[in-house]
């Protein structure tokens, strides 16, 4: 078997995440999260107290990051200079930074760098990998052999994240989180365009579907060559 690539993009809570994790699962493929790389670097320079606004001690914290990621879809596990932050990169404190971090084109640089090294890898020494982002399907990996943007009305997404986040949707819950997921979205699509499919890309709109749902249309795609 020929090794592959499923690169998969989306907006914040459009479910990108937990999909992809069970798509790799399900076809024994490792499992790259990008984003826990933009929120482990952000965890840390806020650690050292690094101001996020100084773009060049920031890129080159980028540069000297110690980041290791384990890549089974079970387990994934970010540890920064040998600390376990798994936990901690998905607090709202990271959350409502990280774009400070991922704007800064330095740090895209080596961010996106190390991403294309670790698919190579991933590929010879796992059979492929479901690679997972904003900027996967257009830059990191164009020549995937599956590309997917999953997106989803506003309201889903907000939903779902707030869901995730809370337990429940109250409406106090959701203005809350509409302010982190909207503003979040805006700025990192000024970096990266993943509100909609590039070409050749295919656009998947999870609204209406359910989790098990999105997952079988995901590996439709897959099986019918998306
Ligand atoms: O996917 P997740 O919400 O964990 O991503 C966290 C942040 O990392 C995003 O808000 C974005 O700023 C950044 N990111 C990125 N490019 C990627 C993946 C994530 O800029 N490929």
């Amino acid at each position: 078997n020929s090794p592959i690539t499923i690169a998969v993009d989306g907006p914040s809570g459009s479910g990108k995440s937990s999909v992809s994790r069970a798509v790799a699962r399900r076809l024994g493929l490792a499992y790259l999260d990008t984003g826990a790389m933009y929120r482990a670097l952000t965890w840390w320079c806020l650690e050292r107290g690094l101001d996020l606004a100084d773009q060049t001690t920031v890129a080159a914290a980028a540069k000297d990051l110690d980041l290791r990621l384990s890549t089974d879809p079970d387990a994934p596990e970010v540890r920064v200079a040998g600390t376990d932050v798994s936990q901690e990169i998905r607090t709202t404190r990271i959350s409502g930074q990280v774009s400070q971090v991922a704007t800064n084109l330095g740090v895209r640089a080596e961010l996106r760098r190390r991403q294309r090294a670790l698919v190579e890898e991933l590929r010879a020494a796992r059979g492929g990998v479901v690679v997972e982002g904003r900027d996967i399907t257009t830059v990191v990996a164009p020549d995937a052999e599956h590309r997917i943007l999953l997106t989803a009305s506003e309201e889903a997404r907000l939903t779902r994240r707030t869901t995730e986040l809370h337990g429940t949707s109250t409406q106090e819950q959701l203005a809350a989180t509409r302010d982190q997921v909207v503003r979040r979205d805006r700025d990192d699509a000024s970096v990266s365009a993943f509100f909609e499919p590039a070409d050749g890309v295919h656009g998947l709109d999870t609204s209406h579907l359910s989790f098990e749902e999105s997952v079988r249309a995901v590996l439709d795609l897959v099986a019918h060559g998306a």
